[in-house]
């Protein structure tokens, strides 16, 4: 009964014709983001590691560039031959090493066609990235820079039981780092620290002497866990979360609406091993969703065009190195029509506009002009002198008032004193 059904599946893939990718890509090698010496280390630790924190490594790039080449390869077929610009959109976030991530991946990805070549000495074209500051909020400094939402996280228990799983690992690491950990990012920015020394393999930063193969693979696990409790939080999954659907939803919407020769086919995010985990979860998809990528993990989700019908195909890969996969969504199936996948992802819609509104709050009224800046002003300089008056005959009162209690004490002690005698 179920072999009819799974060959007409089948012969449906052979004739879905691939129309529109979007491609979520991790970063390579990178220098640690946060500490690069922990305050219990000695003041010359690491001065001779010559990158700045977060920046990628000789390594990382050399990654980000062979990334590219094996996309080439993988979208033989449907890849023009050359950069068309049309063809192509590529958003990186604030965090340098996603823009040069991008720059170092469009090389190996587009080298320039033979016409193309404006300097023979140098193959390579330039390609426009643009800013999409959204996707650096996948993580839990989101409950930092978004207040809105950090002060809904910290109110529920799921958020403070974090930690508390793990009594042992923040005792251990507080008293080998001199880092005090209060809070779920500061367990995870010192793993990530130890982690990071590991996977650079730099003498000029060295790894802890006694962190095992073994042991790093603990800590990266530890901090896959911490996050992903952390991302299914309801304020951060309906937050961060649904706006990385909404972009894929909405980027789909866009293809679909564009005249076939004028199309769209490559969106490239260059983000984080946080963007991948959070839509793994978020998708139900095996392997993504449970494990942080190392450098260059890619998530690539394809659109496909079977007489009208729409498909979407999800491929992984946890490693630059390694060939992407297909995954099924364990929420969508297989197959996973666009409509179904719609269904399950619209909401909450979360646009960049909607997402903004949930992570800060209104600082003044939206159409700021002048004039209400003016009466702000005057309101906050009236309101000002007010307070000071107050507070001036308040501190006065009160000094007064310590005064006499300090005659007091020093009349009642000598008085006690002689008592007791
Ligand atoms: C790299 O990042 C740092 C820290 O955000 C910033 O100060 C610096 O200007 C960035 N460099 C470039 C070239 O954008
Ligand atoms: C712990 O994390 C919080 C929130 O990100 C941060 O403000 C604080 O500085 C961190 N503490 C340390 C010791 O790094
Ligand atoms: C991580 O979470 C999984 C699933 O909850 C659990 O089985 C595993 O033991 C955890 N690992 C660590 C190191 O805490
Ligand atoms: C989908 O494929 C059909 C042919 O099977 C074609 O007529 C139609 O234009 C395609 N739609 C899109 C949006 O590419």
């Amino acid at each position: 009964m179920f072999t009819p059904l799974l060959l007409i599946a089948t012969l449906g893939q052979l004739n879905a014709e691939l129309i529109f990718a979007q491609v979520w890509f991790r970063h390579g090698a990178r220098a640690p983001t946060v500490f690069g010496r922990f305050p219990s280390e000695s003041k010359d630790f690491g001065v001779s590691f010559p990158y700045e924190k977060g920046e990628l490594t000789k390594e990382g790039k050399m990654m980000e560039y062979e990334l590219g080449k094996r996309f080439r390869e993988e979208f033989k077929g449907f890849i023009s031959n050359e950069y068309v610009p049309h063809e192509n959109r590529i958003f990186i976030d604030e965090d340098n090493r996603t823009s040069d991530s991008a720059a170092l991946m469009l090389a190996g990805l587009y080298p320039p066609s033979e016409s193309q070549i404006w300097n023979p000495e140098l193959l390579w074209n330039p390609i426009p990235l643009h800013e999409d500051n959204i996707m650096v909020k996948a993580g839990m400094g989101i409950a930092d820079t978004c207040p809105k939402i950090g002060d809904e996280v910290m109110k529920r228990p799921a958020f403070w039981n974090i930690l508390e799983r793990y009594p042992t690992v923040v005792e251990q690491f507080e008293r080998l780092s001199g880092v005090e950990i209060s809070l779920p990012k500061n367990l995870s920015d010192v793993l990530d620290e130890y982690y990071t020394r590991y996977k650079l393999g730099d003498s000029r930063l060295p790894a802890a002497s006694w962190l095992t193969d073994k042991m790093a693979e603990r800590i990266r696990e530890i901090e896959t866990n911490i996050t992903t409790q952390f991302f299914k939080i309801p304020e951060v999954m309906d937050s961060i979360g649904a706006w990385h659907t909404t972009r894929l939803i909405d980027e789909i919407d866009v293809v679909l609406n564009q005249p076939t020769n004028k199309r769209r086919k490559f969106v490239f995010f260059s983000g984080h091993d946080t963007n991948l985990l959070i839509l793994g979860i978020r998708l139900g998809l095996p392997g993504c969703g449970e494990h942080f990528c190392d450098f260059g993990g890619s998530l690539a989700i394809e659109l496909h065009n079977e007489t009208n019908n729409f498909y979407l195909k999800f491929f992984y890969s946890n490693y630059y190195k390694n060939p992407r996969e297909e995954v099924i969504s364990k929420l969508c199936g297989h197959p996973c029509s666009l409509t179904k996948f719609k269904l399950l992802f619209s909401n909450p819609r979360i646009d960049e506009v909607t997402f903004w509104r949930k992570c800060k709050y209104p600082i003044m009224m939206e159409n700021g002009n002048e004039n209400t800046i003016l009466i702000v002003t005057l309101f906050v300089i009236i309101v000002g002198l007010i307070m000071t008056n107050i507070f001036s005959c308040f501190k006065l009162r009160r000094k007064q008032k310590s005064r006499s209690s300090t005659i007091d004490m020093d009349e009642t002690e000598p008085l006690m004193f002689k008592g007791e005698i």
